[in-house]
């Protein structure tokens, strides 16, 4: 099974590449920009990855990514995600970056965009790997200045294959951001959404109905309404659900009562993607072998989460169908 899950040609819907950022990168790059760290070693650091929430990782996260400065270190860390995953059999991957954390340090938006896209125009020359670009906005900071940052991306808008919203999900529902994801509409972006994580099934609504997102990452609150699950199923919405992230940040106590098995029974378009595999416990691969463990599936359940997640992907037609015939043939 495990020489199957390494070789399934895996597509991630939902990766932070500032929670790709591991402790021997963070430590590299504090050298190299002369900052101090909270940690002693990398194994301080790694202890300290024990969360009780969100809000508690988050706090580590934001901490974390205060390394990166430079051009040069936002390729650095969006080159060493890709080559690790690329490692573990990944071929494509949707990821979420988070400019206003850089911005309020004092860091321009082209530092963080030119650093991004060369790595990702390398990744698609040279690794036989496919990125998508999905701009997050962070909810726990005012609508209005995510409005401004979506206007400053402008340059960049081209470039985009959504918009994204993250960050502490309770009490920041989705309506706060209807303005900003209406004008992402005008500008014919496709909006996609945390939901349903730490927040209530009323919110995946919301992001439904309201944000009108076509694909709602996490999600895994929906089976608090039988008539969400309906829909959800009805539009087969694709949910990207992170298991280790879960676990993690106790959304569910052990792998083993996560809801997974259940999504899957109620027909509803799942996907598994690593979220922030640097803070975790692993990448795809570990991902997709937990689950194994956990629920005793069998290959023809990763096909279907993989095809799922190929036919979600923002990629290129073409590439699509390269994605599909490659685990026709695996
Ligand atoms: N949830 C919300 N915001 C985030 C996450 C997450 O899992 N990771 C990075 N930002
Ligand atoms: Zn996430």
């Amino acid at each position: 099974m495990h020489e199957f899950l390494r070789n399934l040609p895996k597509v991630e819907l939902h990766l932070h590449i500032e929670g790709s950022l591991e402790p021997e990168l963070m430590f590299a790059l504090a050298q190299r920009n002369g900052i101090a760290l909270p940690y002693a070693s990398v194994q301080e650091a790694k202890d300290a990855y024990q969360f009780s929430d969100l809000q508690g990782f988050l706090n580590l996260y934001f901490q974390g990514m205060n390394v990166l400065r430079n051009e040069e270190d936002f390729y650095d860390l969006a080159m060493d995600y890709f080559k690790r995953a690329r490692g573990e059999g990944v071929m494509h991957i949707d990821m979420h970056f988070d400019p206003q954390a850089h911005l309020q340090r004092g860091v321009p938006l082209e530092v963080l965009m030119g650093g991004l896209l060369k790595a990702k125009q390398e990744a698609e020359e040279t690794l036989d790997l496919s990125i998508g670009m999905i701009m997050a906005f962070l909810r726990d900071r005012p609508a209005e200045e995510a409005l401004q940052v979506l206007e400053q991306a402008a340059p960049y808008w081209k470039l985009l294959d959504a918009i994204g919203l993250d960050s502490a999900e309770q009490n920041n529902p989705p309506i706060k951001f209807a303005e900003v994801f209406k004008r992402a509409k005008q500008l014919g972006l496709v909006c996609v959404a945390h939901a349903g994580e730490e927040g209530p099934a009323d919110y995946i609504q919301q992001a439904l109905d309201i944000l009108d997102v076509q694909r709602i990452d996490h999600g895994v609150r929906c089976l608090e309404s039988d008539e969400l699950v309906e829909r959800l199923r009805r539009e087969q919405m694709v949910l990207t659900v992170c298991p280790l992230s879960n676990v993690s940040l106790k959304v569910v106590e052990d792998l083993r009562d996560h809801p997974l098995p259940r999504l899957l029974k109620e027909g509803l378009k799942v996907t598994i993607s690593s979220d922030d595999p640097a803070y975790f416990g692993g990448g795809m691969l570990a991902n997709h072998t937990a689950c194994a463990e956990a629920f005793g599936w069998d290959e023809a359940v990763f096909r279907q989460i993989t095809q799922n997640a190929i036919e979600e992907a923002f990629t290129t037609p073409g590439r699509r169908e390269e994605l599909l015939a490659r685990l026709q043939a695996h």
